[in-house]
């Protein structure tokens, strides 16, 4: 065999050793806990045949406790770029048959140099999470190794789109990287995120709790909002990392793909004429508003458990992406709340920054009130989805389908914020506040004094809603562009979007903003 061959040969020989990560065993024993390895989560990931690798005869540098004696190949990680549905994106997968996934300053420096690629390329980074955390033999270096991972995630903010998935250990500090990205999904019963686990809760709170009840998917899902989605399969992860970047650009100097629509654009949507219950104070589902006006009713929810109250997403009209934020009036009556503030503002500003049009649906009675919010800091949270809706400059297309009262009006993409058309069904409240609350603080003293109370309440609310309780105030000014009729609305939100495709519109030039935090 010439030279050139054996040299051939011992490259594949490398290449096979590397591809076995820690070896067949921790390959076994992953596979027994029900879960993938790194390579065939990339794998599952990218379109067949479209990896390629970096830095897989990288191993670690570390001398301490004996560590030096055992290298792998490629170091606990394995990283690269690939396409998803033909689109390049760069991916890092943590490999736990490795050290448990720990990371090394060999490792971190893997890490960076796909993070530095897809943002020089403008391309997605999709991280597969399943690690120890800090690789302990390696000291600060693996903080130092950490800290550069969320220098770039911090940098690459709003310039290249970011998902994490979580699907093993995400504990310590290394929660910080998914936590700077974009979209957090994490798989139930395998995975958790926690910055001190149950042993160190216990020590310093004496606090008894399971890793499942303290960062487990369900939990993030929905009581912390870490998590964008919990679901029950790393193929399903799989599947919404897909479906996220199909709404996306590729980075915040593109447009988002446009699929091909075969649902017709004038259709009409009888059934929302008759969706709004004659008591205002009836609750409706505005899922079935948002499934009767997108296209084929396809809605990607993100964080569907979390501030339900609130419902955010993705979909498309005439089969370009939009960013939808809508009040569920089915949930708190669609009041607007600490935890709904926050996670209409995140979106928003993912939408502005992707060039994502947003959509609003406003049936919202006003601001939870309250002691408890208002020690949360509900006004600073508040702020934020008005900062959200105020800064952004994608069109912003908005329909207020019932109540749209008091601060609330103002923050739900009104046109005082500038939005770019402002429709209102024929139904739509928009007011300083409801009528009883109204009429309490105008006739309050009158009301303890009449004969009749609560003729009097009823007489002077019934004045209030004739008034008020109308969309025709706020549209005699021009506040409400039209009026429409509800089941013209998809045509009509359609319209505006082509009307506002070549929209432009910059803020004034500045270091950056100070957003209320
Ligand atoms: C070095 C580690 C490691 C780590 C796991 N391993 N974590 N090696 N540093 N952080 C190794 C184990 O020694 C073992 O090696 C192999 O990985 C698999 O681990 P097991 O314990 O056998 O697996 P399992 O039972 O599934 O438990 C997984 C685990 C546990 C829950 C993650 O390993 C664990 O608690 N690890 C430590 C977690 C931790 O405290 N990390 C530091 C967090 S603080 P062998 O040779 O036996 O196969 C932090 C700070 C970051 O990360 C700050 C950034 C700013």
């Amino acid at each position: 065999m010439s030279n050139q061959l054996e040299q051939i040969k011992a490259l594949i020989s490398l290449r096979e050793k590397a591809r076995i990560g820690g070896g067949q065993k921790k390959i076994d024993s992953q596979h027994a806990k029900g879960k993938y390895t790194a390579r065939e989560r990339i794998n599952m990931l990218l379109d067949e045949g479209s990896f390629e690798e970096f830095d897989m005869f990288v191993t670690h540098r570390c001398h301490n406790f004996g560590i030096e004696k055992t290298t792998f190949l490629g170091d606990g990680i394995v990283t690269g770029y690939g396409t998803v549905d033909g689109r390049l994106v760069y991916v890092f997968a943590q490999d736990f048959t490795v050290f448990g996934g720990s990371l090394s300053e060999s490792l971190a420096l893997k890490i960076c140099k796909v993070q530095d690629a897809a943002l020089k390329n403008g391309a997605p980074i999709i991280g597969l999470n399943d690690s120890g955390g800090a690789r302990i033999q390696e000291g600060v270096n693996a903080l130092a190794g950490y800290t550069e991972i969320f220098q770039r995630n911090i940098l690459a903010s709003g310039v290249i789109p970011q998902i994490s998935a979580i699907f093993g250990p995400c504990a310590g500090g290394a929660v910080y990287s998914p936590a700077l990205t974009d979209f957090n999904i994490m798989r139930k019963g395998t995975s958790y995120m926690f910055l001190t686990g149950p042993t160190v809760v216990k020590s310093v709170l004496g606090e008894e709790i399971s890793q499942e009840d303290l960062g487990g998917a369900s939990v993030h899902a929905s009581k912390s909002g870490v998590a964008h989605f919990a679901v029950d399969t790393e193929e399903e992860a799989i599947s919404v990392i897909k479906e996220l970047l199909s709404y996306m650009p590729q980075n915040n100097m593109e447009d988002s793909p446009v699929v091909e629509c075969n649902d017709p654009i004038n259709r009409l949507e009888d059934s929302l004429n008759e969706i709004i219950p004659d008591n205002p104070n009836k609750p409706y589902d505005v899922y079935k508003v948002i499934e009767a006006i997108v296209d084929n009713g396809k809605f990607l929810e993100v964080h569907a458990d979390y501030a339900k109250n609130l419902v955010v997403g993705f979909a498309r009209f005439n089969g370009k992406s939009v960013g939808i934020v809508a009040n569920q009036p089915k949930v708190l009556a669609g009041v607007l709340d600490i935890s709904s503030s926050r996670k209409g503002a995140r979106f928003v500003r993912f939408c502005d920054a992707f060039n994502i049009p947003i959509v609003t649906l406003v049936d919202v009675p006003g601001f939870l009130p309250g002691s408890q919010q208002e020690y949360g800091a509900v006004i600073l949270h508040g702020a934020k989805l008005l900062y959200a809706f105020g800064e952004a400059t994608v069109p912003k297309i908005t329909v207020v389908l019932r109540k749209a009262y008091g601060g609330a009006y103002c923050v739900m993409s009104s046109k005082h914020l500038r939005g770019d058309i402002n429709y209102a069904w024929p139904g739509a409240e928009i007011a300083v506040m409801g009528p009883s609350g109204a009429i309490g603080v105008l006739y309050g003293k009158e009301m303890k004094e009449a004969a009749d109370p609560k003729a009097f309440a009823a007489e002077k609310e019934k004045e209030y809603r004739d008034a008020f309780a109308n969309p025709y105030n706020a549209a005699k000014y021009g506040y409400i562009d039209d009026v429409i009729e509800p089941r013209n609305t998809r045509f009509r939100i359609i319209r505006a979007l082509q009307s506002t495709a070549n929209k432009r519109l910059t803020n004034p030039a500045k270091k950056h903003d100070n957003l209320p935090l």
